[in-house]
Order: C-alpha cells, then structure tokens, then sequence
C-alpha cells in the first residue's frame, strides 16, 4: 500500500519566503506543501512518525480540520512516536495535556473551546517550550501566539481516510518538511 504523494508545491504563493530565497536554484526542489491522500490509521501513524524524528523542543504543530478529522488521533501516534508511556485523551475541556516522551516532551492543547487568544495566553505555555514541543488542535485559533509551527490540515477523504496537507512557511522547518516529505512517499502504494 503507498499513499500518494500529490504535491510538492515550491511555487505556491502563500509561502512567499521560499520564493524570495537569495538561492532560488538550491532552494527549487524545497518542498512547502505536501499533500497525502488515502491516509489510513497506519498511513497516519507513519507521517506522525516521519514528524516525532524530527520534531524539536520549542516546536509548534498546527493542527486544523472539522470535528472527528483525526486530529487527536494524530497527537496520540505522536505521543506513542515519542516514547510517551501515558494515554493521550482530548484536552477539549482541561485545554492542556502534558506527555513525557523519552527524549522530547510534549504539550497537547485544544482551542477548539477558546474564546479568545488571551485565554490560550494565560495557559503561560511558553515557559514550558524549552524541553516540550506542543501540539494545538484547532490551531489556527492561536497561530499567531505560537513559533513558527508545522501545520497539518485534516480533510474528509474515504470513510476511514483522510486527505492531510502537511506545510510550514519556516525556513526552520524547511529540511525537516522535506524529510517528512521523503518518509511520507515511502508509505506504500495508494489502494
Ligand atoms: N484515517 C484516519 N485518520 C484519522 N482518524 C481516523 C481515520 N480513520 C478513522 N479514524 C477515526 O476517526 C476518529 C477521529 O477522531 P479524533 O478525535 O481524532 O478527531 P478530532 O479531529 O480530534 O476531532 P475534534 O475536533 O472533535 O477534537 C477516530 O475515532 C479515529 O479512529
Ligand atoms: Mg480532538
């Protein structure tokens, strides 16, 4: 089985400082944008694997897409990824989890009930940034509070697939994107 790799789209307009680079050559196989359809439970679990490799402390996830998306199962093949011994349950009314993975913590939070981002500002999460990285369903809410993030966005695809579209508009995140870009290809062939 192999999910298909649709798009590295290095031209995309939205992720202009890519294409502002003062080395346009090296930078044209830089991939900003990859998206992955057909993505099962076990697809899943190997992109959140190809991302706890390479997921640093002071790291942000964005994650974004409409009620039972999968975006909680997401965090929880992230937590299991990282060595995190504890079972991961939705943050919807605690707003934040805390997991120890064996090297890389990680902080998962969900928006999805913030009303305003000075509420996800008085969780003080930023003092915890320097051994954790954090994970935001419904991200999008509070993007503008967090590190230049990874954002992975969840569409309905088949009943038990997903569509994922996986970019970062980081240059910090740029090798790393075409890391999890390389991992994802290697996922097995599309039903
Ligand atoms: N390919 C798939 N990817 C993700 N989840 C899937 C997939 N196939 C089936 N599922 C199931 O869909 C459900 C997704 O629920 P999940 O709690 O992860 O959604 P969510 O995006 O976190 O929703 P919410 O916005 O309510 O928090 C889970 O029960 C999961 O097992
Ligand atoms: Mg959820």
């Amino acid at each position: 089985m192999r999910a298909r790799l649709l798009a590295f789209r290095a031209s995309d307009t939205r992720f202009a400082p890519f294409r502002s680079d003062p080395a346009p050559n090296r930078m044209s196989d830089t991939p900003v944008e990859i998206r992955l359809h057909a993505v099962d439970l076990e697809r899943l679990r190997a992109v959140a694997a190809a991302v706890a490799r390479v997921l640093r402390a002071g790291d942000a996830i964005v994650l974004s897409g409409p009620l039972a998306a999968g975006k909680t199962a997401f965090v929880k093949m992230l937590a299991a990824a990282l060595g995190c011994p504890e079972e991961v349950t939705s943050p919807t009314f605690t707003l934040a989890h805390f997991y120890h993975g064996s090297g890389l913590g990680l902080i998962h939070v969900d928006a999805y009930r913030l009303e305003t981002a000075q509420e996800f500002d008085d969780l003080t999460l930023d003092d915890f940034l320097d051994a954790n990285a954090i994970a935001v369903e419904w991200g999008e809410k509070v993007r503008d509070r967090l590190p230049p993030a990874l954002e992975i966005a969840f569409a309905a695809d088949g009943p038990e697939t997903r569509r994922l579209t996986v970019r970062a508009a980081d240059p910090a995140w740029r090798d790393r994107l075409r890391d999890i870009g390389v991992a994802s290809q290697g996922l097995g062939p599309c039903p």
